[in-house]
């Protein structure tokens, strides 16, 4: 690799169709980011990953779409209407800009040297109405963490689908928070997606079921390629801890930034180590408050020990939006130009985005050898036509092969399939491999074999 820094992510995400400001035309709006036709390709492969995870591949887990509207009386319940959920704000008085000011020593502004304002609490909730008549009774918010529909569903989802306890509940979806200081790209928006899921166990194996979670999910990321070097795990102090955690533990990427508030949160050393999912014990917070607000009891009666009690909950949350982010800078890098005698490149440096083929947002790309050659063209289509009603394939016949190859390495297509006369003699193609670039001459129905992983 010969670098990775943050703009070069920024500048394919745009030039590739992977992820540009929301409502561009007008300059952008708040911090918010549209995936184009590759970045939401990927993020959906990345949430089917995620899914299948929880919902097939472990144990006693169901899944569930909730509302993003709620009750408000659901934010009250689980504190984040009050100080728990709120950041502390600070601003420069000299250049006026503002600051997300975690704990420690007032300091200076980061961007001019000014004088800080004494921090203020700021709450990080949406709020919205509902209905027409905008006064006081008709305030909601958009849900913060999508894990309050879960509390929410929690007694229906058990008797519904006759779940003992351990069991959990998984959901993807959208949440918003007012965040003071949106930055880095999609590592900190104002809206963004969640993929959480809420494991309720008893009282006693809350140790147990902490240390189980925080194997999976670190594996997850390892299995999907994320490297082992640029993982690692970060347990929250007590300062840190959210207003419901009795103990929580960060999975960390090491992305090439550093927090734009890290010298203000005396985050310093930790440069580029950021969070992507945290693993929260919630104890009974959630289903205790929501049982008291509510009225409705909502704990769990066990039929074998005749035991009653409320469930405590061990969280996985984790962020669509920074697991792509961090899927993406992991997988980018630079090769210099002239990757084979057949590229015949004249630019210095080639990327190639080598994520896991299942993240890949285009699994294959048909590309015919030779153009104005009708045989080799409509077998070129046949075999395109052949492929992409069960992968996402690609068809491109402009330019030179090696331009092709490059421009399918940089969306991290893990194979280019090429269509020449040979082709038309024995029904064989060469199917080239994005990582090793090895070229490997197969026949046309041992394809899907191939793209299936
Ligand atoms: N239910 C627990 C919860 O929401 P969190 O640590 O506040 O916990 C979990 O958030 C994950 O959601 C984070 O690790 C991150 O991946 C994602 N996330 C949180 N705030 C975000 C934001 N403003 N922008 C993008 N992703 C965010």
């Amino acid at each position: 690799m010969i670098s990775n820094g943050m703009e070069k992510i920024v500048n394919l995400c745009k030039v590739r169709g992977f992820i540009n400001l929301s409502s561009e035309p007008y300059g952008g709006f708040s911090s918010c980011y549209d995936y184009g036709p590759l970045g939401v390709e990927l993020k959906n492969n990345i949430k089917r990953a995620w899914w299948k995870e929880m919902t097939r591949h472990q144990e006693n887990i169901v899944g569930l779409d909730a509302a993003i509207l709620m009750s408000p009386k659901v934010w009250q319940a689980s504190g984040h209407l009050s100080a728990g959920f709120s950041d502390e704000l600070v601003e420069c008085k000299k250049c006026h800009k503002r600051f997300r000011f975690n704990n420690l020593k007032p300091i200076i502004c980061p961007d001019c040297g000014g004088e800080l304002t004494t921090p203020k609490k700021f709450n990080l909730m949406m709020k919205t109405f509902v209905g027409p008549v905008e006064d006081k009774a008709a305030v909601t918010y958009l849900r913060a963490e999508t894990c309050q529909g879960i509390y929410m569903n929690f007694n229906w989802v058990e008797n519904s689908m006759r779940l003992k306890i351990p069991f959990g509940i998984a959901q993807i979806g959208k949440a918003f928070r007012n965040e003071i200081t949106p930055k880095s790209f999609t590592y900190r928006t104002r809206e963004f997606e969640q993929m959480e899921m809420q494991f309720f166990i008893h009282p006693d194996e809350a140790d147990k079921w902490f240390e189980y979670w925080k194997k999976e999910r670190m594996k997850w990321y390892l299995n999907l390629g994320i490297k082992k070097e640029n993982l690692r795990f970060h347990e929250h102090t007590k300062k840190e801890l959210a207003h419901y955690a009795k103990k929580g533990i960060d999975i960390e990427y090491n992305f090439p930034f550093a927090s734009p508030t890290a010298c203000l949160s005396g985050r310093q050393g930790r440069q580029g180590w950021q969070e992507i999912e945290g693993i929260h014990n919630r104890g009974d917070w959630d289903l205790t408050n929501h049982s008291k607000y509510s009225g409705q009891d909502l704990s769990y009666f066990d039929e074998e020990s005749k035991d009653s009690y409320i469930p405590h909950i061990i969280e996985t949350s984790a962020g669509a939006d920074r697991s792509l982010l961090a899927f993406l800078v992991d997988a980018y890098s630079e090769v210099k130009g002239g990757r084979t005698e057949t590229t015949k490149s004249t630019k210095e440096i080639e990327i190639v985005l080598k994520l896991d083929k299942k993240l890949s947002p285009i699994k294959a790309a048909v590309l015919p050898l030779v153009k104005n050659k009708e045989g080799v063209i409509k077998k070129a289509q046949e075999v395109f036509e052949l492929l992409r009603n069960n992968f996402l394939t690609q068809y491109d016949e402009a330019g030179s092969i090696g331009r092709r190859y490059r421009r399918q390495d940089e969306i991290g297509t893990p194979y280019c399939v090429t269509i020449d006369f040979q082709t038309l003699e024995d029904n064989t193609v060469t199917v080239r491999d994005r990582d090793t670039m090895e070229q490997k001459r197969i026949s046309i129905d041992k394809l899907e074999n191939i793209l299936t992983f």
